[in-house]
């Protein structure tokens, strides 16, 4: 395996483009290959057997690019199928759960940690399980939010928007009456709604981003494996989608906060 291989990134949709942004900062020398199935989206309100198998084949579509690397940038992927993609893919692979439960243990105080995503994360309890492996005595207390994600995609995060307030009280109120001290973004889509729960749980309540956090940890491992690519120049990420490009763009410069200039191809995921 070359270290000049990509990272192969890959998400149930374009949400993963919050993780892809972070990569391009940690990792500005690696070339990343990115699939979103934007076919089969959403991935969050389904059974573990059609994620398990959805995520299957689209890293076996990542591996055909030879990647040094397999991140599922997403929450409800790596919630569900992380243990089976580490089982079967022959490069190192990580999800987004053990990374940012590393950091959530690390920064909280009084050890009260809340935990948001999809309804299929938060029935997994793959955070809480992970969190307190980690550290027994923490209590995490975990709150399914499924309206954020058509709320981000519908561009509706604005921090004075009174819809956006009202759906972040709704989902986060037991959080913060529970005095959880750090908050879990266990979902691609949510750190575009970063102010608003931010303005709601109160500056005191510290925000880990899963993106952020597996973009660390990838570099971590990229290093131990001596796989770190030795490049000056940053390569051009490339862009693969499961249904028409058609107005990727506009949802694509969304989730990644800039222009999206790159080309992006169709696949049939089917295929894999
Ligand atoms: N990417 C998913 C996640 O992070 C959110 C969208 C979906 O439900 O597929 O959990």
């Amino acid at each position: 395996m070359s270290s000049e291989n990509a990272i192969g990134v890959f998400d149930s949709g374009l949400g993963g483009l919050t993780a892809v942004k972070e990569f391009l900062r940690v990792l500005p020398h690696e070339k990343i290959i990115y699939f979103g199935d934007t076919g089969r989206v959403p991935y969050g309100t389904r059974s573990r057997d059609t994620i398990k198998k959805y995520a299957v084949q689209d890293a076996g579509f990542l591996l055909r690019h030879k990647v040094k690397m397999v991140v599922a940038a997403c929450g409800t992927v790596s919630s569900v199928a992380g243990e089976l993609l580490r089982e079967q893919l022959p490069v190192p692979y990580t999800g987004v759960v053990n990374p940012t439960a590393y950091t959530a243990v690390r920064v909280t105080r009084n050890k009260r940690v809340g935990v948001i995503g999809t309804a299929a994360t938060v029935n997994s309890h793959s955070y809480r399980l992970r969190l307190n492996k980690l550290d027994p005595t923490i209590q995490v207390f975990e709150q399914a939010c499924p309206l954020f994600v058509p709320l981000v995609e519908n561009g509706i995060i604005n921090h004075h928007d009174i819809i956006t307030m009202s759906v972040v009280a709704r989902y986060l109120s037991p959080l913060r009456e529970n005095g959880v001290d750090t908050l879990i973004l266990g979902c691609t889509h949510f750190p575009l709604l970063r102010e608003a729960v931010s303005d709601f749980m109160g500056k005191g309540v510290r925000l880990i981003d899963s993106g952020l956090e597996t973009a660390v940890y990838a570099a971590k491992v990229l290093e131990r494996e001596h796989l770190l690519s030795r490049r000056y120049e940053t390569p051009q990420p490339e862009f693969f989608v499961s249904d028409t490009p058609d107005g990727f763009k506009s949802v694509a410069g969304l989730f990644l906060g800039r222009d999206m200039e790159h080309a992006v191809t169709q696949i049939d995921i089917e295929a894999y």
